[in-house]
């Protein structure tokens, strides 16, 4: 067969994919204005597992409101739109499928909100609202849960070397051997010494136990976080190497390794006027996070190469994700030969066209529908038209006959 690995079954937890082609998590704006599933939602995603991908992950859904048509899992009354669609995906393909739970609070009260500013009440609400949304999916039928902690979202901006707090959820720091004036002289080094890391992921490892404890150890629990924000003093690969073993240490099921998506260096707003971190409105931050067309193939995957390296060095196997820019199986294939990724990450390519995994399996991968890494299908989604994209003659696929 073509692609030996790309089409080698693999073992998350429980969950077995047949293959190592997911959808990297696309919000794609078909949900209703308060969160429930659409019949175009559930066509959709049909028709791209019906392309043969092994797990799909729903991109953002939330754990409380959000004012935008994205889907929700804050109220028991989501649990049904949601079964529904998890029905007909097990019921007609092998595809997993996964909702991307995440908190919206840094950014829904106002105006780039910074970290900082987020009372501990607040953080601690937070682990609530993940937990109840966790078992919400758990009860909807979904495969498993991933944990969004990238870009410009609650607990990558706690994540964050930008997150300055200075209680126990930031943590500007405790080191036990350099002298204080010695931090202050060394401060853009202090992640060489490991040093507040463990506060700035005291939230996200908070969240994650509750939600091991509430879903059990059989329940696959992913997690998305960027392996570099491409922001002045933010993460680097110098210290998403040191979260990402911690994270395996802990016992995630599989690290998705994302990328930029930054609020901090956005000029923008969206149609909407809300904070923007994205193309076309986003920074370079934003272009990294769902690089166009302009950008090398694959640009993004040393940062899955070097977390790798390190988490296996370390003893671990937790399954790594890559994603951006993954424009053909051949590319796909030799990133995993070379052990660089044990996932692949496609998005806006199985938008362009949902038969990417069948056709490159079948050895027809030059019938690829190519996509442009326009970002309009993006631009749709965000102005609630539907992240369709345009060059698909088939036209859309959540199209409701
Ligand atoms: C329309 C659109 C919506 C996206 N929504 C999310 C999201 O909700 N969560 C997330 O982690 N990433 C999101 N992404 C980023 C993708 O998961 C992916 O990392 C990025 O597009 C690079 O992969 P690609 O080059 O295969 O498209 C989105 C990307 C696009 C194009």
């Amino acid at each position: 067969m073509a692609y030996k690995m790309l089409f080698s079954p693999i073992k998350i937890n429980q969950m077995e994919l047949d293959n190592r082609i997911v959808l990297a998590p696309a919000h794609e704006g078909l949900a209703t204005l308060d969160g429930f599933v659409t019949p175009a939602f559930i066509n959709h995603y049909l028709r791209i597992a019906q392309g043969g991908v092994a797990m799909m992950v729903l991109g953002g859904v939330a754990i409380n409101t959000r004012p935008f048509p994205a889907l929700r899992l804050s109220d028991d009354k989501y649990i049904p739109g949601c079964k529904e669609l998890t029905d007909r995906i097990h019921a007609e393909t092998n595809t997993k499928i996964v909702p991307q739970i995440y908190d919206w609070l840094k950014v829904k009260r106002g105006w780039k909100q910074k970290v900082e500013e987020v009372p501990v009440e607040q953080l601690k609400e937070s682990i609530d609202f993940h937990e109840a949304g966790a078992l919400r999916a758990r009860e909807a039928g979904f495969d498993a849960v991933e944990i969004h902690a990238a870009h410009g979202y609650l607990l990558a901006g706690l994540l964050s070397l930008r997150n300055h707090r200075t209680d126990e959820y930031g943590g500007y720091m405790e080191m036990e051997s350099p002298s204080q004036e010695r931090i202050a002289r060394l401060a853009h080094l202090y992640d060489e010494f490991g040093g507040n890391i463990d506060a700035r992921m005291k939230l996200t490892v908070e969240i994650y136990e509750r939600l091991r404890k509430a879903l059990g150890k059989d329940y696959p629990i992913g997690i998305r976080f960027n392996g570099e924000d491409f922001i002045v003093g933010g993460n680097t690969l110098t210290s998403t190497r040191i979260i990402a073993t911690k994270l395996a240490a802990l016992g995630l099921d599989y690290i998705s390794i994302s990328a930029g998506g930054k609020l901090e260096d956005s000029p923008g707003t969206d149609p909407y006027g809300l904070p923007y971190a994205y193309p076309p409105f986003g920074g370079y931050s934003g272009f990294r996070c769902m690089p166009q067309g302009e950008m090398p193939e694959a640009c993004n995957v040393f940062l899955a190469e070097e977390i790798r390296k390190t988490v296996r060095a370390a003893g671990y196997d937790t399954p790594i994700m890559t994603a951006g820019r993954i424009t053909r199986p051949e590319l796909a294939e030799s990133i995993l030969q070379d052990g660089r990724s044990d996932l692949i990450g496609i998005c806006r390519g199985l938008v362009r066209d949902p038969d990417w995994p069948i056709k490159s399996k079948e050895g027809r991968g030059d019938e690829i529908n190519k996509c442009r890494y326009c970002n309009a299908c993006l631009e749709a989604a965000v102005r609630g038209e539907g992240g369709h994209c345009k060059y698909r003659q088939e036209g859309n696929l959540g199209k409701v006959l």
